[in-house]
């Protein structure tokens, strides 16, 4: 199973003096239980595109495929709730959608509109809060009394309580500080743990080599680069025309090679860099005791 672009082009006021392309030809494949980021610049078409994965968008042409069956075809008609409820998508700053009086009534909201009993409805808001490690005492405030970040894990728990398969997130960490950073992107990384399929698009190339099993860059509405995220920042200079770079660690490790030094330059974790360093500074003040002997 998984959520298919074949062919996908998406041209906004189609016919209208104000035309313009915002996706070209996309040919992606999102696979059950994997990590996909999508990296590109400012207007390169990254939430045009997640907004086809569940018909928000149609595009202008290609086929969409959700598990099997092409969500625009004449053969979804009947299953497109259904076939909508796997493709939970977060939007940028979803709290901004909050509106309900509790807490409860706000994660509540969609699994209410499938008609299902009031004990599913509660059990399905617990499940969601506890997979976004929200406390119990939560459950009765209003979603207007919380902080930034927890109205955003609100407004996530309220995408969760549908029990989608494939979980789309659109730059979940942005104006987040450091630590609240941090806490998010390990609470998604424990939602695919759990077995959520995710698709992160984000500005940082940091937060993408750390998470994201696999990548995709888009230019201009076009899918430049596609691979590992050790594949795709081994192409530094090419990341560099498009305006992107490479994570932060990668930089130093290539500058570090640069200065002759015997080192890796795929590696993003902290830990893993520190430790590459650490193997080629022991290396070196080997050598020079061989020198010196
Ligand atoms: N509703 C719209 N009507 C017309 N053009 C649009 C609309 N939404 C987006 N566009 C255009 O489509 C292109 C892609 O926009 P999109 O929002 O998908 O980019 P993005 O990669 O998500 O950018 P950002 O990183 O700034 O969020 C841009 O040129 C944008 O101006
Ligand atoms: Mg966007």
């Amino acid at each position: 199973m998984s959520l298919e672009l074949k062919h996908v082009s998406h041209i906004y006021q189609e016919g209208s003096a104000k035309e313009s392309y915002a996706l070209r030809d996309i040919c992606l494949n999102v696979n059950e239980g994997e990590f996909l980021g999508i990296a590109g610049h400012t207007g390169s078409g990254k939430s045009t595109l997640i907004q086809h994965f569940n018909g928000l968008l149609k595009p202008t042409s290609g086929e969409v495929i959700v598990d099997g069956v092409n969500i625009n075809g004449k053969e979804a008609k009947k299953e497109l709730k259904v076939l909508r409820m796997q493709v939970g998508i977060v939007f940028q700053y979803p709290e901004y959608q909050l509106f309900e009086e509790t807490v409860e009534r706000d994660i509540a909201f969609g699994p209410r509109n499938l008609n299902l009993s009031d004990i599913e409805i509660q059990h399905r808001v617990t499940e969601a809060m506890d997979m976004l490690k929200l406390s119990k005492k939560m459950r009765k405030k209003s979603p207007f009394e919380l902080s930034g970040g927890q109205k955003r894990k609100i407004a996530i728990a309220g995408v969760l309580a549908m029990k989608p398969k494939y979980l789309i997130l659109d730059e979940p960490t942005a104006g987040l500080d450091p630590k609240g950073r941090e806490e998010f992107l390990e609470l998604i990384a424990d939602l695919h743990q759990q077995g959520l399929t995710v698709v992160m698009v984000s500005h940082s190339m940091d937060d993408i080599a750390r998470y994201a099993q696999r990548m995709i860059v888009l230019e201009h509405g076009e899918i430049r680069l596609e691979g590992t995220p050790q594949a795709v920042f081994a192409q530094s200079e090419l990341l560099d025309q498009i305006g992107l770079g490479v994570p932060t660690l990668t930089r130093l490790l290539i500058e570090l090679q640069k200065q002759g030094w015997d080192v890796r330059t795929d590696l993003f974790h902290p830990t893993d860099v520190s430790q590459e360093i650490l193997r080629a500074l022991s290396k070196r003040e080997q050598r020079k005791g061989a020198d010196l002997c």
